[in-house]
Formats: structure tokens, C-alpha cells, sequence
């Protein structure tokens, strides 16, 4: 019975980036490229998936803690990938694997479907698409009957003629039985060094198996991100192509050149968005929230009627039903907002949850907070939640007014209805309906002191 993996190919430095980061991990739209490849596998394969890493395999384990994967210890090339991973899909009782590079960001579930739909009954299929201009891409040589998937810098117009265009997307569906016979025949390629997955399919076609190069047309998509104009290349196209979708669905985009929404947001219909403005991540804007220009939003949720002002920075953030943010608000992990409650501008939210109709509306930090329904937060004040070692969380009740200035040092409690003075430093629990004024008493004395020169 055919049993069926994908493996993704993510242990390349990308030389050609210029950049630390794994290739994989460089983000299109505030996402991570792999992170792209693995909302297309996962509908088809769901937990079928091994990723291969190699290059700076500690930081993409770090970004997926959820994956699979398999390591190429030394980076010898794609064939050699595929080598170091044959024995695990093997052992985990697989008898298919279907390979993807994992610099193909834009790759969809439709267009996996059909790869492999066309590739059912064959040993070894790949994918192609025709461009104007083969790049430096793998380019397909069809001659006589034969394939070979002959690389750029192999590639001898003498003895193969003009590229026709027709370049390898670096998709292949491949039977672990032929794997196993064929890899062991692979030899390094006398330019780089490298092993080649590509060899596979001049060999398979000697060996007499069944071999499909599968043409798709949907070329910009399945193309391969290799150096840093490449990378804007696919993410501008990625954009107006989300950003058209959002218009067609009845999402009111103002200045929509402007606007940046990434792959795994979900922005619904009668929202309304300002550019420029980001929205990256698992980000949910609901029906009626409103999005005003200059802001960046990730992972972060708004419900019905909630509105963000210009210049807010929202992370991991949950905006309530009709909350008001900003402008100038920034709402980091764990920030909550509840329904109608307000965040005005320089206020910094951190673990903290706001409730119903509660309000801090300038110049504030509340981290390690909860702060109960209508209760007033006045300008200036500040949890003290970090004594240099730990933090500690401050409990505010309902309907508690908390003075301009306030310094509250946590542990620390205020309990609802309370009144804290402004001013104040507070250090101990306040008790509900209690007012605490915690600062040096105001002395007036009647005359100023003045320094005169001949005092
Ligand atoms: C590859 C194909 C080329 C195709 C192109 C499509 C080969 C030899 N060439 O070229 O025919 O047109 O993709 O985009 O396969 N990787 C590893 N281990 C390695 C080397 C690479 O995991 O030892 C991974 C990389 O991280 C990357 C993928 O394999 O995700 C492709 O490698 P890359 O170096 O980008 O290959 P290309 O030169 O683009
Ligand atoms: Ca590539």
C-alpha cells in the first residue's frame, strides 16, 4: 500500500542572501518562507511532513517547535539531502516521498494537488514551468525521447541547444525503492562539488522506471527564492495578490498599495484598513474593526468594532468587541483588552488584561496586570512589576480610579472601587473602597527663599 511523505529540503545556507539567517527562515509578509511551504503541505500531507536542516539547524527547530525533522549534517547538495533522509522515511514505513525545496514560499495546496495528481503511477515525476527567461534556474532538456534537468551552469548550448525555458521548479514525487537504487549511482557534479537531486531523472529514464515531467503554468508561484531581489520579487507579487483577494471579499482598503497583509492572517470582510499598514502572522481582523494607517499588528486578534489609531504596534495583542487602541499604543504578548475598554496613546500593555470599559488612556505601562471592568488608569501610571530578578503582578478591582503619576509596586493589589491618590507610591495593598494617598505631604511656607549674593 502506498504510504506517503512529504520532505521538505531546508538545509542550504543561501549563499546567495548575504544574510546569517537561514534561508528558509527569511520572512515574505512577516512570515518565514518555511512557514509558507507548510500552510501549502499541511491540508495534503498533515503530519506527513520531514523537514531537512542542516545550516543553522538549531534556529529553524526553534521556529517550528511542532515539525519533524531529519539533519544533513555537512550540505552536499540536494541528491545528497534526499540521501540523508531515505533511511528515516523508510523506518517510519513510508513508500512515497514527494520533495519540495523550502525556498518556494508561494506553492499552494491547488498546485500541489495537481503535481500529484498527474504524478500517481509514475516512479519519479517533477515539475516544471516555461519562462521567458530560464534564469539561473535548473532548465529541462527533452531530446529524443530522453529528460534531463541539465543545471544552469552545467548547461552546454553545444550539446543540449538553446534553453527552451522549461526550468525545474524543484518539486519531484519519487518512490523510495527507485530512490534507493539510484542514489548510490549519483555522482558529484564536476562544477560544484555537489550531489544533484536533478541527476535522478536522466538515471531513473536509464534504469527503465516510469518518469513524468509534469508541466504546471502557474509559473511566478513555484519559483525558487535565491537572493535578496528575488525575495521582494515574490513578496510584492504576494501582496497584490492578497491585497486583491481582500478587496474582492468586501474588505475596505484605503491606500491599498499600501497595505501588507501576510499569508496566515485572516482578515474578514466589512473590516476597513488604512495604509500603509502591516498585518502579519496569525492575525484575525474581524468584521467592522477598523485599522488606521502606520500600524503593525501580529499574532494578534480584534473583534467587532474595535479600533486601532494610527501608529500602534500590537503583538500577540486580544483587542474586545469595540475596544479603541492608540494612537501611538503598544500592546505587547498577552495583552487583553475586554469589550469597550480603551488604550490611548504611549501606553504599553504586557501580560496584562484590561477589563470591560476599563481605561488608561495616556502614558502608561501595565505589565503583569489585571485591571477589572471600568476602572480609570490616570496618565503616568506604572506597574513596577520587575524588582532586577523576578516580576510580580498587580490586581486592580472594578471601578477602582487610580491617580496621574501612580506608582503601583507589585505584588500589589487595589481593590475595587478603591481611590489611589495621584502621585502616589504604592507599596502596600489597597483595601476596596478605600482612598490611599501614598506621597510626602505639600508644606507651603509663606515667604520663598531666595539665595541673594550678599546673604
Ligand atoms: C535547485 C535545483 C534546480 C531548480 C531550482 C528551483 C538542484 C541541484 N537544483 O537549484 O534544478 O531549478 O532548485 O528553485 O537541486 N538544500 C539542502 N541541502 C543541500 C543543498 C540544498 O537541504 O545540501 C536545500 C536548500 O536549503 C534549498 C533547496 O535545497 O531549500 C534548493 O537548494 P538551492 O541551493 O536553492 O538550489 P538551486 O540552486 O536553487
Ligand atoms: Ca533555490
Amino acid at each position: 500500500m502506498e504510504k506517503r511523505a512529504a520532505l521538505i529540503l531546508a538545509a542550504g545556507k543561501g549563499t546567495r542572501m548575504h544574510s546569517d539567517k537561514p534561508k528558509v527562515l527569511q520572512k515574505i509578509l512577516g512570515s518565514p518562507m518555511l512557514a509558507c511551504v507548510y500552510q501549502a503541505l499541511q491540508p495534503v500531507f498533515g503530519s506527513d511532513i520531514l523537514t531537512l536542516v542542516g545550516h543553522r539547524a538549531d534556529l529553524v527547530k526553534a521556529s517550528f517547535p511542532d515539525q519533524r525533522f531529519v539533519l544533513q549534517s555537512e550540505q552536499l547538495g540536494t541528491g545528497h539531502a534526499l540521501a540523508c533522509a531515505l533511511p528515516v522515511l523508510r523506518e517510519q514505513g513510508y513508500s512515497h516521498v514527494m520533495v519540495v525545496n523550502g525556498d518556494v514560499p508561494l506553492l499552494t495546496e491547488n498546485l500541489l494537488s495537481r503535481f500529484l495528481d498527474e504524478a500517481r503511477g509514475s516512479e519519479l515525476a517533477f515539475a516544471s514551468v516555461k519562462l521567458a527567461d530560464a534564469g539561473a534556474y535548473g532548465r529541462v532538456v527533452r531530446k529524443d525521447g530522453q529528460i534531463a534537468i541539465v543545471e544552469a551552469k552545467d548547461y552546454d548550448e553545444r550539446l543540449y541547444g538553446q534553453p527552451t525555458g522549461e526550468i525545474n521548479v524543484g518539486l519531484y514525487w519519487l518512490s523510495l525503492e527507485l530512490a534507493e537504487k539510484l542514489l548510490p549511482r549519483l555522482r558529484p557534479s564536476a562544477k560544484s562539488g555537489e550531489y544533484y537531486i536533478t541527476d535522478l531523472v536522466a538515471l531513473a529514464l536509464e534504469a527503465g522506471a516510469r518518469v513524468s515531467a509534469i508541466v504546471l503554468d502557474s509559473d511566478q508561484r513555484l519559483l525558487g527564492v535565491n537572493s535578496p531581489k528575488e525575495l521582494s520579487a515574490m513578496e510584492e507579487f504576494l501582496r497584490q495578490e492578497i491585497v486583491q483577494q481582500l478587496l474582492a471579499k468586501g474588505v475596505i482598503c484605503h491606500a491599498p498599495d499600501l497595505v501588507r497583509v501576510g499569508p496566515l492572517a485572516e482578515v474578514e470582510a466589512g473590516s476597513e484598513l488604512t495604509g500603509p499598514c502591516e498585518i502579519y502572522g496569525q492575525s484575525h481582523i474581524a468584521s467592522g474593526a477598523e485599522i488606521a494607517s502606520h500600524c503593525f499588528i501580529e499574532d494578534s486578534s480584534l473583534a467587532r468594532g474595535a479600533r486601532i489609531h494610527s501608529f500602534s504596534h500590537l503583538s500577540g495583542a486580544q483587542v474586545g468587541e469595540g475596544a479603541l487602541v492608540g494612537p501611538y499604543a503598544r500592546l505587547r504578548p498577552g495583552a487583553v483588552l475586554e469589550e469597550d475598554s480603551h488604550v490611548g496613546n504611549f501606553v504599553e500593555l504586557k501580560k496584562a488584561r484590561l477589563g470591560r470599559g476599563a481605561k488608561a488612556n495616556h502614558l502608561s505601562y501595565l505589565g503583569d496586570a489585571s485591571i477589572g471592568q471600568g476602572t480609570n488608569i490616570g496618565a503616568g501610571t506604572i506597574t513596577c512589576n520587575y524588582d532586577g530578578k523576578n516580576k510580580h503582578r498587580t490586581e486592580i478591582g472594578e471601578q477602582a480610579f487610580i491617580g496621574s503619576n501612580t506608582a503601583l509596586v507589585a505584588p500589589v493589589s487595589v481593590g475595587a472601587g478603591a481611590l489611589v491618590g495621584a502621585g502616589s507610591t504604592i507599596t502596600h495593598d489597597v483595601p476596596a473602597n478605600n482612598l490611599s494617598v501614598a506621597r510626602a505631604k505639600q508644606k507651603n511656607y509663606a515667604q520663598r527663599l531666595v539665595k541673594t549674593d550678599n546673604a
